[in-house]
């Protein structure tokens, strides 16, 4: 096991299998940025399955427990299940993947098959109006829900996650919550993050976690309940009548810096120890230098033993201007 300068230890990895996407969600890929004539990744230059699979398991040497496929979209890299496939192989593993659901309706039951313990499907609104405006390319919210129903139709557990942003779908948190209420889907709502530099974040167009709560807590009433594990990003309630819980991401109003055990690997595969980096480490070139196995592990764990990122609590007018990397592109 490897921990950092804080005495914090490498639970998670995220990988981000592309940084394209099929949305251009208003507060991650804006299409003032992401329109025509942005440069995506080149296929040569994305780490490949092999590679992907190689680094896995140096990670899991280091710790690691947890693995989520994230992206841009990940749905949209060819043969996604096949990569689940190598990575289920490693054995042991959560195994999971955050996706913006409208490819799921063809692809869960390959994802299951594969060998992905659950996905979390994102989710803003249930309107349809205010869900093709968020996604801003006109998709149905209706196709979304098809996937969520196809995954769990393929065996998979769903977690649902629900951005909010002030004046955009605040008033969607009570209609999704109360949606999911009593289907054992968990919806989680993420407070608006200053992730990226593209997407204008203001801090007036947070919605406070502690509003969220209150405003499902006054339809369904909640109670608090224990985090299941140290590194938990939600806090969890519980509806009191048994219907089930919610969470809350509340990285701006409650930061939980101390806590995070989560590395992340973008598409290119450099590595990334915070959402906040500004520079990653250079995973590709070590891999591709024919490096062995101890080598690689050798070198993720000289970056973390000196880890001291802690940028969420830190944020500050300060920090606002700071130079770092979009969310497509590191992974959510
Ligand atoms: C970057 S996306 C990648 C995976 C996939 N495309 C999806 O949307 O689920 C991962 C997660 O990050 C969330 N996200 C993106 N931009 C965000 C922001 N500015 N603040 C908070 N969450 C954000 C998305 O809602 C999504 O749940
Ligand atoms: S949040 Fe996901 S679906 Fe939306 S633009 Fe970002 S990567 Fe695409």
């Amino acid at each position: 096991m490897v921990t950092d300068t804080f005495a914090r230890p490498l639970r998670d990895l995220r990988i981000s299998v592309t940084d394209r996407c099929n949305f251009r969600c208003v507060y991650c890929m804006p299409k003032e940025v992401f329109g025509r004539g942005y440069r995506f990744m080149d296929r040569r230059e994305l780490l490949t399955f092999e590679e992907l699979e190689r680094l896995a398991r140096a990670f899991v040497a280091l710790g690691v427990e947890k693995v989520r496929i994230t992206g841009g979209e990940p749905l949209l890299r060819r043969d996604v299940e096949r990569l689940i496939e190598r990575l289920a192989a490693i054995g042991g593993l959560d195994l999971t993947m955050t996706t913006n659901g409208a490819l799921l309706p063809q692809k869960a039951q390959a994802l299951a098959d594969a060998g992905l313990s659950r996905v979390t499907v994102s989710l803003d609104s249930l309107d349809d109006a205010v869900f093709r405006a968020m996604n801003d390319v006109d998709f149905p919210v209706a196709r979304v829900l098809e996937g969520i129903e196809a995954a769990a139709a393929a065996g998979l557990p769903v977690k649902v996650n629900a951005v909010v942003k002030r004046g955009v779908n605040e008033d969607e948190v009570v209609p999704l919550a109360r949606h999911f209420r009593g289907t054992g889907q968990v919806v989680r709502f993420i407070e608006y993050m200053d992730v990226g530099a593209t997407n204008g974040w203001r801090l007036d167009d947070v919605v406070p976690a502690a509003e969220i709560v209150a405003a499902v807590d006054a339809e369904f009433p909640l109670e608090p309940v224990e985090p299941a594990y140290r590194g938990e990003v939600a806090r969890r309630w519980r509806y009191r009548d048994g219907a089930g819980e919610i969470g809350v991401i509340a990285s701006v109003t409650q930061p939980f810096c101390g806590d995070c055990t989560r590395a992340r690997i973008s598409a290119e595969g450099r590595l990334y120890t915070c959402l906040f980096a500004v520079k990653g480490h250079d995973l590709r070139a070590l891999v591709r230098s024919g490096a062995s196995d101890e080598e690689l592990a050798a070198a993720i764990g000289s970056v973390w033993r000196v880890r001291a990122d802690r940028y969420s609590e830190l944020r500050s007018g300060r920090t606002a201007g700071l130079p770092r990397v979009e969310m497509s592109y590191i992974g959510g």
